[in-house]
């Protein structure tokens, strides 16, 4: 069949390196993708939320089945589009609508959401602009850490923790008045901090059944040592060594089948991933935030774990068939570095010209901010390239993510040299 995957991102591209080694998979499409989607698969300049563009391009090319890589074009609808046109009808899609699609696009929905099905979740109050005074209220009189959320997409940086009440009380002024981060901030959600180690579990669904996928950890902060401004993401491992069984099992009992439960008597119909941000306080699972997507670069390590061939997994879930899955997974551990602009994740360069060296038996390369110009790539984003390793110890996953990282040149490169170190003593134990 042939298959299009949105978005352009390394996910996108750890999306179409599987899709690709499926015998099923016979012509694959990328909308816009990057300069490496177009080594395994013909990408077409549209935006993820042109709807009409894509419309045109699955009826022409007779696409049967889409991939939806990032939040933005499922909050926007474009599963009730496909649900909604005749001619699409029959058309498969990955990705939830945009009821389903409000457990991201809104804190305070999710919150509600989680609070009303008994999902374990930070206690938390919402102020809106009616209600500042009461907001700096709350904080003068309880004790911080302050975690302050905006209710709505910001790319994800709606997330302000401080333990100093000013800069608690001045953060909320400005989100609720001074519009920080625009409409998204128009309610401010002030949870309780959660103390713990995180990490994030993924479920693919058909609304009933599910397939638990492999786990993984990311680094979300620019700078070694997890220090420095939030990013979209440095780096991934898979597995978590401190996501033992147990604990796995209470996340599927206490968050995933209250999570499905819960959508189903809210009448939504959910197909599609569910990634489950957790903290993991003592062997208890406690949930951050839902984002209805996978992760980046957490994909760039979930795919090469998975064994199972990816057309047939998407296709039972769009049949609502997923039960008739068993989902095999390559024990091996898998460990990506991302390669980032200098700069980044304040202003960076773009047009760079790239050296990119040779993927080996242990390496897959995802490429992220990358293009073609004049059939050089070049980079083209924040996050350029994820380098992914793999091995049968986390250490030697993690040596060679970080030798094919190294060997990554263009100007003012950089990445983080201490992916998963602070993990490796939570192994063999
Ligand atoms: P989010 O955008 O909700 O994923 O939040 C961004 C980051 O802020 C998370 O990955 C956590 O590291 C941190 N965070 C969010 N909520 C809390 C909380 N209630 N307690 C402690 N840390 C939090
Ligand atoms: N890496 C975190 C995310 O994709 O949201």
């Amino acid at each position: 069949m042939n298959i299009l995957v949105l978005g352009s991102g390394g996910r996108e591209h750890a999306f179409a390196w599987k899709l690709a080694q499926s015998p099923k998979c016979t012509r694959l499409f990328v909308a816009p993708g990057n300069a490496g989607t177009a080594q395994i698969a013909t990408n077409v300049n549209l935006g993820v939320n042109d709807f009409e563009g894509i419309k045109k391009l699955v009826l022409s090319e007779q696409i049967e089945l889409v991939i939806v890589g990032p939040e933005d074009p499922l909050v926007n609808g474009i599963v009730d589009f496909f649900r909604s046109d005749k001619s699409l009808k029959k058309v498969k899609i990955i990705g939830p609508d945009a009821a389903g699609a409000r457990l991201e696009g809104s804190k305070d929905f999710s919150k509600a959401f989680m609070n009303k099905y008994g999902i374990p979740t930070a206690f938390s109050h919402t102020f809106t602009p009616e209600t500042l005074e009461a907001g700096l209220q709350y904080i003068a009189e309880n004790p911080g850490p302050y975690v302050l959320k905006a209710d709505g997409l910001a790319a994800g940086k709606g997330v302000i923790i401080t333990e100093d009440v000013s800069e608690a009380q001045e953060t909320l002024r400005d989100m609720l008045q001074g519009g920080k981060f625009g409409q998204a901030g128009s309610k401010v959600l002030i949870e309780q901090f959660l103390k713990g180690i995180e990490l994030s579990v993924f479920i693919l669904t058909d609304g009933t059944g599910y397939l638990l996928l492999p786990e993984a950890k990311d680094y979300k902060r620019i700078g070694e040592g997890d220090t420095g401004l939030n990013t979209g993401g440095m780096g991934a491992v898979s597995p978590v060594p401190f996501a033992d069984a147990a604990f796995l099992r209470k996340v599927e009992e206490q968050v995933v089948v209250p999570t499905l439960k819960g959508l189903k008597e809210e009448g939504i119909r959910y197909v599609g991933f569910l990634f489950i941000g957790l903290m993991n306080d003592g062997g208890n699972p406690q949930v951050i935030e839902y984002n209805v997507r996978m992760g980046d670069p957490e994909t760039e390590v979930v795919m090469p774990r998975i064994k199972t061939d990816l057309v047939r997994i998407f296709q039972a879930a769009a049949l609502g068939k997923l039960d008739k899955i068993r989902l095999a997974v390559y024990p091996r551990y898998a460990v990506t570095s991302m390669v980032v602009a200098g700069g980044y994740p304040g202003d960076y360069q773009k047009g760079d010209v790239m050296e990119i060296p040779e993927a080996d038996k242990d390496t897959v390369i995802f490429h992220a901010g990358t293009s073609l110009r004049d059939q050089v790539t070049v980079t083209n984003g924040g996050r350029v390239i994820a380098l992914t390793g793999m091995g049968r110890t986390m250490a030697s996953a993690i040596r060679k993510s970080q030798k094919m990282a190294k060997k990554v040149k263009f100007k003012n490169r950089y990445y983080r040299k201490d992916i998963g170190q602070d993990l490796q003593k939570y192994v063999n134990k």
